[in-house]
């Protein structure tokens, strides 16, 4: 293995319960960008993504199917594994919690929490939510109006009562809180930070790992009539995938602690308090950090089956386009805060941003290009200061910036920054308009576009992380040779060579009609 600096970025693993929709993709495009972009930065990266497959949830979705769990696993978890290739997820592996890999994985790190003391047998009584596959307090719960106690979350819980191996939890209480102290950007972003603090601070109790009335889960070691609770056999698919228990796997030695778990704000808790307790109780390093990313409303109401307003990812796609999806996401709210997802606005955005102003600047250049430069990379003169400042914002400020609002997952404010240089490549062209100049100066004409084809190259780099296939496009159309996409070749000494052949333009971002009109 290389000695690049590594990245290990995980998803949460989908429940297998449920087709995937727009909650999944957004969370795994999410992490497909933060993958690319570390790559194009010189990482060497490490994508995790898979399915959680045990758990009442998933147990009682195959009985409702009149199907045996595992046979309805292998084929949901199948429609999760079909679906990356087609939104170009770029995920190194994909692991499943009933693969043997993985429940070996889970019962080492049992035997280390039994051997640790932290594990002790005793019965428990309390309220479940199915749903959640989480228990709540007394105290937390509502009743609604057919009498059921219902969890913050909106889901019914049952109560439980059964023989339980236990966790204790509520001996890691200093130690979360020293670590969340120690580690000021352990959880992101901070609002979600302090609810986690508050809640830790609160007291916490132990918690039940176990289950004695399922039978769908990683058999607990010694116990045979219990199995794991879900959560903690799905939290390990994150050291399992690595090759955990072997710690010298090389995955394991070059990639664990990981540095991100990225997780919807739903499922913070877990990934913020109780997994780092487990590892800390085993001896294992904790992750360096969890980002928790906020929900999609769809046209301001709860996406849910009985609204009948699921997005499945292939809507996305076939509306607006994979690209055209990927970049709206990602751009329209910041990552972190809850969006709503209206149709108008995705369309608004895809062509005020792609269309007109991206697109737009590729298109007048190259086909100006092709008509006026004999197809090739024109020649360029001395550089006027308005080129230079051009020039300088790509080479000097483009990358370091977006490095910089990246590196935070603020994907929204990064796009906006490589956006102020389409818009200023496209004032640009409008106050130097070359089209006028192919009458009265054909060289300082050809160094215009010039200029301008060398911004759509270190642009076209810029944005491959966010929409890879029609970055790849653009630089193809200013012939930028595969081995010089890294935001490393975004210098002087890499642009583009005067009288290299270029291919025939063609549109990259196209116009959206707004679906009323394609229908009319
Ligand atoms: N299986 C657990 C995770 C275990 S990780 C060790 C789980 N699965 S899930 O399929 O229910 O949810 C996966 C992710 O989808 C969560 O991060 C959740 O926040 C996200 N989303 C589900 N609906 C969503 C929206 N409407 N909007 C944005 N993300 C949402 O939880």
């Amino acid at each position: 293995m290389s000695d690049k600096k590594s990245y290990y970025i995980t998803t949460p693993i989908y429940y297998v319960n449920d087709k995937p929709h727009l909650g999944h993709a957004y969370t795994t495009i999410a992490c497909d960008t933060m993958a690319r972009h570390k790559r194009l930065d010189d990482y060497d990266v490490y994508f995790l993504t898979g399915t959680d497959e045990h758990g009442q949830k998933v147990q009682q979705a195959a009985e409702a199917k009149g199907i045996d769990p595992q046979t309805f696993t292998d084929e949901v978890s199948q429609t999760f594994r079909n679906l990356w290739p087609r939104l170009n997820i770029t995920n190194d592996d994909f692991i499943r919690t009933t693969e043997d890999r993985h429940k070996k994985a889970c019962q080492a790190l049992w035997n280390k929490l039994v051997e640790s003391g932290n594990i002790y047998l005793d019965s428990y009584g309390g309220w479940y939510a199915v749903r959640d596959e989480a228990y709540y307090g007394e105290d937390e719960l509502t009743t609604n109006a057919a009498g059921k106690k219902v969890a913050p979350s909106g889901a019914e819980c049952e109560w439980v009562e059964e023989e339980s191996y236990f966790f204790k939890l509520s001996a890691w209480g200093d130690k979360l809180l020293d670590l969340y102290t120690k580690n000021p950007d352990f959880i992101q972003p901070d609002a979600r930070r302090n609810e986690v603090i508050s809640f830790v601070k609160s007291g916490l109790r132990d918690l039940s790992v176990s289950r004695t009335r399922l039978t769908w889960g990683v058999p607990v070691p010694n116990a045979p009539n219990h199995v794991m609770y879900v959560w903690i056999d799905a939290l390990t698919n994150y050291i399992s995938a690595l090759g955990y228990p072997d710690e010298s796997a090389p995955l394991y030695q070059k990639f664990w602690p990981a540095n991100v778990h990225v997780v919807g704000k739903d499922i913070l808790r877990f990934h913020a308090v109780y997994w780092p307790a487990f590892l800390m109780a085993a001896g294992i390093p904790v992750q360096h950090k969890v980002f928790a990313h906020g929900w999609w409303t769809i046209e301001g109401q709860k996406m849910s089956k009985s609204v009948g307003n699921v997005i499945a990812p292939d809507d996305l796609i076939n509306n607006y386009g994979l690209d055209q999806s990927r970049y709206f996401v990602l751009r329209e709210v910041p990552f972190g805060n809850d969006g709503d997802f209206s149709h108008d606005q995705a369309i608004a955005r895809i062509n005020s941003d792609l269309a007109n102003g991206f697109g737009n600047l590729a298109q007048r250049t190259l086909s100006m290009i092709a008509k006026n430069c004999d197809g090739k990379v024109p020649a360029h003169g001395v550089f006027t200061k308005d080129d230079t400042a051009l020039l300088d914002e790509c080479y000097k400020n483009l990358i370091p910036n977006m490095r910089k609002e990246f590196d935070k997952f603020a994907f929204s404010r990064g796009l906006e920054g490589i956006w102020k240089l389409v818009n200023a490549a496209n004032a640009y062209i409008d106050v130097q308009a070359p089209w006028c100049l192919k009458k009265t100066d054909v060289t300082r004409m050809e160094t215009v576009l010039y200029v301008l084809a060398e911004t759509i190259r270190c642009l076209g780099i810029a944005v491959q992380s966010v929409v890879p296939e029609s970055a790849a496009k653009m630089l193809d159309q200013v012939a930028v040779p595969m081995d010089k996409r890294q935001y490393a070749h975004i210098s002087p000494d890499n642009a583009l060579v005067t009288g290299t052949e270029l291919p025939a333009p063609t549109g990259v971002f196209p116009r959206i009609q707004p679906i009323d009109e394609k229908v009319a």
